[in-house]
């Protein structure tokens, strides 16, 4: 069985990786403070006690609003620490998987981006995020990123946590139609990851290799924050707690942030399906799977 070091395990994506890891390898899995991706040091110390087959880093600075003052920690966590993942994983001959965000576009498109749609970052995570992708991409060797978009959990706060919360104590909600990409059940990224890596078998590294590069990979379909909030109240398993009565369409710049947002970083996953023959389901339902595992 290929040994896996999976880095994040507390995270949204990376709690789910470690379950879903579990059965197609043997898997050591870390997160902050065991390991502290600001000290690159660590990062060499593990890969060498460990020399793993396979990388999958689930840690990111995700702060988005925070990054925007946090410069040099956005960049050491999203960008340094992944390349140093990349250089070690060429020197071990490991296969890495990374995973990277919608917000490395600027939403102008207006319909579902592809890989090789040039990016354009608003905001200070999502640079870091992209100059991450970028070390990964000119170091080479066997190395697969995801990029992926609106990651939700049930057990970490996120866009359903907080409209499930809002919903119980607020008569009126407002919460914007402006804002358009795909929602995707960590759960579910985390089992496509695994299903992926079992393709790859004992030796990923050369399957890696083969296959390596950029993909998209997020909840089939795209809806609003509007629409998908009316899905999250529909679907909630307790909705007798809700005190909600009306839900109203609001615009992104009726709440003024540190960070600026897409508007519309829909993703088009067309090229993971067609190579490794798998797709994440459609956003709608897999909003109902999430909460039905809560009810
Ligand atoms: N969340 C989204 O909507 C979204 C959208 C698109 C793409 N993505 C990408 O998807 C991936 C997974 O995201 P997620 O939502 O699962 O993120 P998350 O819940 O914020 O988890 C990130 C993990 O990284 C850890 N971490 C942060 N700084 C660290 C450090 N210095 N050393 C070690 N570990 C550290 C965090 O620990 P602490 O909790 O202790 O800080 C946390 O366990 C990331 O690459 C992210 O950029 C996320």
């Amino acid at each position: 069985m290929p040994h896996i070091l999976l880095l994040g395990r507390f995270g949204q994506l990376g709690w789910e990786l470690e379950r879903t890891l579990a059965p197609i390898g043997e898997v050591t899995a870390l997160d902050f403070p065991e390991i502290d991706l600001l000290n690159l040091i660590d990062l060499d110390e593990i890969v060498r006690t460990t020399r793993p087959d396979v990388i999958v880093n689930a840690t990111a600075y995700t702060a988005v609003d925070q990054a925007e003052k946090a410069h040099e920690t956005a960049m050491a966590i999203n960008a340094n620490a992944p390349k140093r993942l990349a250089e070690l994983a060429q020197e071990y001959e490991s296969a890495l998987i990374h995973y990277s965000t919608d917000y490395v576009f600027d939403g102008d498109k207006g319909s579902p981006y592809i890989e090789t749609d040039i990016p354009n970052p608003l905001c200070m995570y999502g640079k870091s995020k992209l100059a991450g992708e970028q070390a990964i991409e000119e170091i080479g060797g066997a190395y697969i990123i995801f990029r992926t978009s609106w990651v939700y959990s049930l057990r970490r706060d996120s866009f359903v946590t907080k409209v499930l919360d809002w919903a119980r104590k607020q008569t009126a909600l407002q919460i914007v139609s402006d804002q358009v990409s795909n929602p995707t059940w960590c759960r579910m990224l985390a089992e496509v990851t695994a299903n992926v890596l079992a393709k790859a078998g004992e030796l990923p590294t050369g399957w890696v290799k083969e296959r390596r590069g950029l993909y998209h990979l997020a909840g089939s379909g795209f809806t609003s924050r509007l629409d998908w909030a009316k899905k999250i109240l529909e679907f909630d398993p307790y909705p007798d707690e809700q005190v909600v009565k009306d839900l109203q369409p609001a615009l992104t710049s009726d709440f003024p942030a540190p960070a600026q947002r897409p508007l519309y970083s829909a993703l088009n996953c067309d090229r993971f399906t067609d190579t490794f023959s798998l797709r994440l389901p459609d956003w709608e339902e897999a909003s109902r799977f999430a909460m039905d595992a809560t009810g």
